[in-house]
């Protein structure tokens, strides 16, 4: 499963692309606003600051809601930097607007989505990435692991090439759990991340083999 970090954070990308097992970066405007990166011309140059971060694939997302709007915007996203992915809310226009993409060689991210209706769409479509917002499903107390499981069902079935990206990630155990439904692809706050390296007995472990080679060399 390919490890994507959700944020517009420069010092959060750099310190888990020096981990080594970073594969790409999601960012989504309210993401953008987080960091304070305001007007059209800074969020531009902000992709191409996090394009050159990385080698993987960076998802930025349009802000139009009509077709000819996302399409215009998308053409321009695209032409920053060969990793960009535009990423397109799931709304009809948004679909018809994948599919120009898809046509027109420019990889999408199909975002917000929330069922496996939408993922469907957005695999017919030709989306690159499908986005299920999994810890906005668990809020409403609803199973978005089960969602991932179910997608990746459909999309096995069929042969779709569409990748799913599990998104809206809050705790370690997401990611995990998202591996074992097969996902292709987890985006998650760093802090997920790091909390993978975490357990207990590792420390204890580590300590004890510490602690008897000092024992035994002094
Ligand atoms: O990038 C989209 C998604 O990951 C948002 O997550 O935490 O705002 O539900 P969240």
């Amino acid at each position: 499963m390919k490890f994507f970090i959700d944020t517009a954070n420069l010092d959060q990308i750099k310190e888990a692309e020096a981990l080594g097992i970073l594969d790409g970066v999601t960012t989504n405007p309210s993401l953008m606003a987080k960091e304070g990166i305001k007007g059209a011309d800074n969020i531009l140059k902000h992709y191409v600051t996090i394009c050159n971060m990385v080698s993987g694939p960076v998802s930025a997302e349009v802000i139009s809601t009509d077709y000819n709007g996302m399409v215009e915007e998308g053409k321009k996203l695209a032409a920053l930097h060969p990793n960009i992915v535009v990423k397109v809310p799931m709304i009809k226009d948004g679909i018809k607007a994948i599919k120009w993409f898809t046509d027109n060689g420019i990889k999408t991210n199909c975002t917000l989505v929330f069922s496996a209706g939408q993922a469907l769409l957005a695999a017919k479509a030709g989306a690159s990435m499908v986005s299920p917002f999994i810890g906005r499903i668990d809020d409403g107390n609803w199973d978005g692991v089960q969602l991932i499981e179910q997608i990746v069902r459909i999309y096995d079935t069929y042969g779709y090439q569409t990748e799913v990206l599990a998104a809206s990630i809050r705790s370690s155990l997401h990611i995990v759990k998202c591996a074992e439904a097969g996902a292709d692809i987890a985006t998650c706050p760093l802090s997920s991340i790091l909390g993978l390296f975490s357990h207990p007995l590792t420390d204890i472990g580590l300590e004890k083999f510490l602690a008897d080679y000092k024992k035994n060399n002094g």
